[in-house]
This record gives C-alpha cells, structure tokens and sequence, in this order.
C-alpha cells in the first residue's frame, strides 16, 4: 500500500488484557496492518481471564505480533514516525510486557514514544472508521464504552492546539458494579453457554420472547447516569433457583462444551423455550439500560453525536436498538473488529497524541487504574 509523505505512521502497541495487538496506522485514519492474537482459548475453561495467564502469553506473543503488523503493513520499523502504547487502565502484568516492549523498541530505533490510554483507544476506534467511511463525527460528543472490563460515559470535546486537535474527556458515569460484558459472561457461565457470553447470548437472543421476564431498572440514589447491572446477573441466578427444571439442559450444555461442541446452532438445540426466554429477557434489560441512559446523557448536554465502543459495542440488539431511539442523534459504532480490543485504535489515539506534542520518556509507566481526562 502507498504512503504518502505527509502521513505519519504510528506503530500502536495494546497489551492491557488478554489480546497481544500491534497495528500500523497511517496518517491517524488508514489502517495498513492490524494484527491481534487472542488468548480466548487459554481462558476458556476458567471461564474468564486468568492475569498470571494473560502476561506469560502476552510475552509469548508481543514479538511475532508486531513483527507480523510491519510485515503486513509493508513498512520498516525505521521508517515509522512514532510508537504509541497503551499504558492504562488493564491487567498490570499484562499491561507492563507492551509497554516495556514498547519502549525499548522507541529506544532502540530512536523514536518517539506516545503513551495512550486504553478507553481513549476505544473512544478513536470509533472516530478512526468514521474518518476513514468519508464522515466527521460533530463533537462534543457522548461516548459509551462498554466492554467486559468497563461501562463507562464520557463527554468527549476537542480543541484546536497550534494546528492540531487535542481531545478532552469528562467522564459523565459508570457501571457501580459490573461491566455490562461481565454480566453477560457471568450469565453466560450460569446458563453454561461458554466464554464468552457476549457472542452467543447475543445469538441466541432472537429464538426467545423478551418480554417474557421483566428484571426490573435498578433503584439507585446519586448520579442518575450511573448503571448496576449485578442486580439482573443476581435476577438471573434466583429465576434458575426458583425454576429447578432447567437444570437438566444446563448439566447437557456443560457435557456438550466439555466436548467442545460450541457452536450457536449445537447450544441452541440444548436449550428449551424457557431458556431463550431467559436470555433474551436478560439482554433486553441490559440494552435497554445502555441505550437510555446514554441517550438521556446526550440529550442533557445537547450531544448531536453518540459513539458506542467496546466488545459489547458488536452487540446487534444494541446496534438496533440505538438505531430505533436515537431521535435526530448520530449514533456511531466500530466494525465488530475494532469494538472489541486492538492496537489500530491505540495507533489512532497515539497520533492525535503525537501531533498535539505529547511524548513519553523511559520513565512511562503502567497504571492499573488510569483514569482518563
Ligand atoms: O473489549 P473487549 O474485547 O475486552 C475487554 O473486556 O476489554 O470485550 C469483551 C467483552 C466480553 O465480555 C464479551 O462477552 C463481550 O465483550 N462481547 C459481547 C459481544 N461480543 C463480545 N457482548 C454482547 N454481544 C456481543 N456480540
Ligand atoms: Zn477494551
């Protein structure tokens, strides 16, 4: 692929969970390689991610992955212009192996190093496609970022800084509890339909009624645009107590997984008509609470624009469902590809980062915690 001069090419490194990612990004906005070596499979069958896991594997992988990301790019790691990394928020041991890797790659070559926060990554997945389909998302705008690590809205603003654009983000509220992608891996676990949850729920939700359960919205005090979604994840778990003749077909779909027979059509056959009731029950009030809230949220601070990151973002319920009750609002989501973890989101972020004259030095460091401002 050509690269015309006034591009940069970032290298964007993302290693905070359990996906090894490298990408290299031209210009902020086209996308030459983006690699990504899931760990899905180690994780498994202890039906989320193991942190001890996660980093052995990340150093296995963080090598081949970005050689792989240049290679496929076509590029010259000297020919790049900068090396963005995610240095927060993620698992720290994970978090540690891009970053050092990171750095001692931008050592090496002598190149700048950008330090990238991970949602901001998630909140420029969302820009870097829009960008690249030809349409400029009007900002301010309300960004939800769901994934299984976080449900998250922020207020996303940008100003001109001697010619270029620095992004601010206020954050407007969050999950109390769980994230919205924990409670369908949770449920997921419950009703054994395998790790993760999200995917299949979301397949199987269509061959239920969802108006056959009603959980309720949860009853909290304090900043109304905060959600809770352990209390549906604990709805759930009573409805399975109190209704013991669905655990025949759950003890059926645990041999069937432990056969690996994990396909939607092979769980759909194990699961009886209560059962999909069930789960589409539960992904109507997860969605439903998702959609109002951010759409209350942009209404309130007459947001024209909505952007929706994060594994959960791959949803098709929720992609409906915003698409039904945005009234005027622009809703944006990212291909299923960049919703869920990788390192071209890091590299977009990074440039913006990189032409506002952020750079980062050896002493970087990994925050587990990281917020973002
Ligand atoms: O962003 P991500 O890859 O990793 C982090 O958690 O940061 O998101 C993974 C989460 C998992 O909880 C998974 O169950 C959920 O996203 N997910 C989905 C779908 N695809 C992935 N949830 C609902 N519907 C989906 N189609
Ligand atoms: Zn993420």
């Amino acid at each position: 692929m050509s690269v015309s001069i006034r591009e940069h090419l970032i290298l964007g490194i993302e290693s905070s969970c359990d996906e090894t990612a490298a990408a290299i990004v031209a210009g902020g906005r086209r996308i030459l390689s983006s690699v990504v070596a899931s760990q899905i499979d180690i994780h498994r069958k202890y039906g989320g991610v193991v942190p001890e896991l996660a980093s052995r594997e990340h150093l296995r992988q963080i090598v081949p992955v970005v050689r792989e990301a240049a290679g496929r790019a076509g590029v010259e790691l000297r020919d790049l212009d900068a090396i963005a990394v995610t240095r927060g928020p993620g698992l720290i041991g994970s978090l540690l192996v891009g970053l050092t890797y990171g750095k001692v790659l931008a050592m090496a070559l002598g190149k700048p190093l950008v330090g990238v926060n991970h949602l901001e990554g998630h909140v420029h997945a969302v820009l870097l496609e829009a960008h690249t389909a030809g349409r400029q998302p009007e900002l301010p705008a309300v960004c939800l970022i769901v994934s299984g690590g976080h449900t998250i809205l922020y207020h996303v603003t940008s100003e001109s800084e001697n010619g270029a654009r620095r992004f601010a983000y206020a954050r407007i509220g969050g999950t109390r509890d769980d994230a919205a992608g924990e409670a369908y891996d949770k449920v997921a676990r419950m009703l054994a339909l395998g790790y993760p949850g999200g995917p299949i729920i979301d397949k199987l939700a269509p061959h239920g009624n969802a108006q056959a359960i009603r959980f309720g919205e949860p009853k909290m005090s304090g900043n109304p645009h905060d959600f809770s979604f352990s209390g549906i994840k604990t709805a759930v778990l009573y409805h399975l107590r109190r209704n013991p003749q669905l655990q025949p077909e759950i003890e059926a779909r645990q041999q069937a997984l432990a056969r690996g027979d994990r396909g939607a059509d092979a769980l759909r056959a194990l699961c009886t008509p209560p059962t999909l009731d069930l789960i589409a029950s539960f992904q109507r009030a997860v969605v439903a609470s998702l959609v109002s809230r951010t759409l209350v949220a942009a209404d309130e601070r007459a947001a024209r624009t909505v952007l929706v990151s994060g594994g959960v973002a791959a949803n098709s319920e929720l992609r409906r469902s915003f698409e039904a009750a945005r009234r005027g609002v622009e809703v944006y989501f990212p291909s299923r590809a960049l919703s869920t973890d990788n390192a071209a989101m890091i590299a977009a972020a990074g440039h913006a980062r990189f032409l506002a004259g952020d750079r980062a030095d050896s002493t970087l460091e990994a925050e587990a915690n990281l917020p973002l401002v």
